[in-house]
């Protein structure tokens, strides 16, 4: 399916890896110009080369910036003074018991998951909506809604992008700009695969084993009983930056793999 994507400019923030490599890299093949976000200058380049090696047509640039950083995040907009799509990917995890979640851990989520994104977005809304054309992609979690109670000070960022998904929504009213959250389950980026084989350090297993008996014992309310592919995700949110779904409005789009045992 062509998603009519041809020629957009999409900024992916931490799209050296994980989920925000995947979303890159669908983009990509829908013929968008990708920005590639990271800390690290060489990694950025690594993505932007196999990007443009994939997809020849388009024209992936580096886009390096720590974007917690507010001097980095200005030097970031004058590079790129305006995007067609924007997917505020980025974001940190961590297990935490909540007695050692600290008022400056609590600051950095904060920072980090919710005023970075909501600094990018701000910027770049006011250009989409005077283009008349836009997308805004917040990347959440389905612990936004359902809260395992292991990452406190995580989940509670990923309940406020969903608040501030529909705040934003709801000022492109009547325009073809749209604000949206994807809400991920379990996936399998290269961080999660660590963790797991450093669960499971018996060589005769395969990771698919170690995948099934991980699920079997940590996430059994999950209904897909293995991690949610980068791609996935990735196919997912190029559909939503298309425009093919601008009825998705402030919405939040699950792909949890069944982990809320809710409809809604
Ligand atoms: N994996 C899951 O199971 C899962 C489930 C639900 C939701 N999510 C959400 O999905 C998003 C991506 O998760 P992931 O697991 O794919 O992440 P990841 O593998 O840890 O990748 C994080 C990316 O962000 C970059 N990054 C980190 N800090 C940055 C900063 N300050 N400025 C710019 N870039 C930065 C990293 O590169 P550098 O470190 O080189 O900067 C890397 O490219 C997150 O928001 C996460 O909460 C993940």
């Amino acid at each position: 399916m062509d998603m009519g994507l041809n020629n957009k400019t999409a900024l992916i923030t931490g799209s050296t890896k994980g989920i925000g490599k995947a979303i890159a890299i669908e983009l990509a093949k829908e013929g968008v110009n990708v920005l590639i976000n990271g800390r690290n200058y060489d990694e950025v380049e690594q993505t932007v080369n196999e990007i443009k090696s994939k997809f020849p047509t388009t024209s992936p640039q580096n886009a390096t910036a720590d974007i917690v950083d507010k001097e980095q995040r200005k030097a970031l907009f004058e590079k790129y003074p305006e995007v067609d799509i924007l997917v505020n990917n980025m974001g940190i995890y961590e297990i935490m018991q909540y007695e050692d979640v600290d008022d400056e851990v609590w600051e950095k989520y904060f920072r980090t998951n919710v005023l970075a994104a909501n600094g990018l977005a701000k910027f770049y809304l006011s250009k989409m909506l005077k283009n008349d054309y836009g997308r805004i992609v917040f990347i959440a979690s389905e612990e936004a809604i359902m809260p395992s109670g292991q990452m406190p000070q995580y989940c509670m960022t990923k309940s406020m992008l969903l608040s501030l998904s529909k705040s934003l929504s709801k000022l492109t009213r009547d325009t073809e700009v749209t604000v949206n959250t994807i809400m991920p389950g379990p996936t399998l980026s290269e961080k999660v695969h660590q963790i797991i084989e450093g669960i499971y350090t018996n060589e005769n297993m395969t990771f698919s084993e170690k995948e099934k008996q991980f699920m079997a014992a940590n996430l059994p309310q999950s209904e897909i009983q293995r991690f949610i592919r980068p791609i996935e995700i990735g196919r997912l949110a190029a559909f939503v930056c298309s425009p093919y779904a601008s009825a998705f409005k402030g919405s939040p789009i699950r792909m949890d793999g069944g982990m809320v045992p809710t409809i809604f």
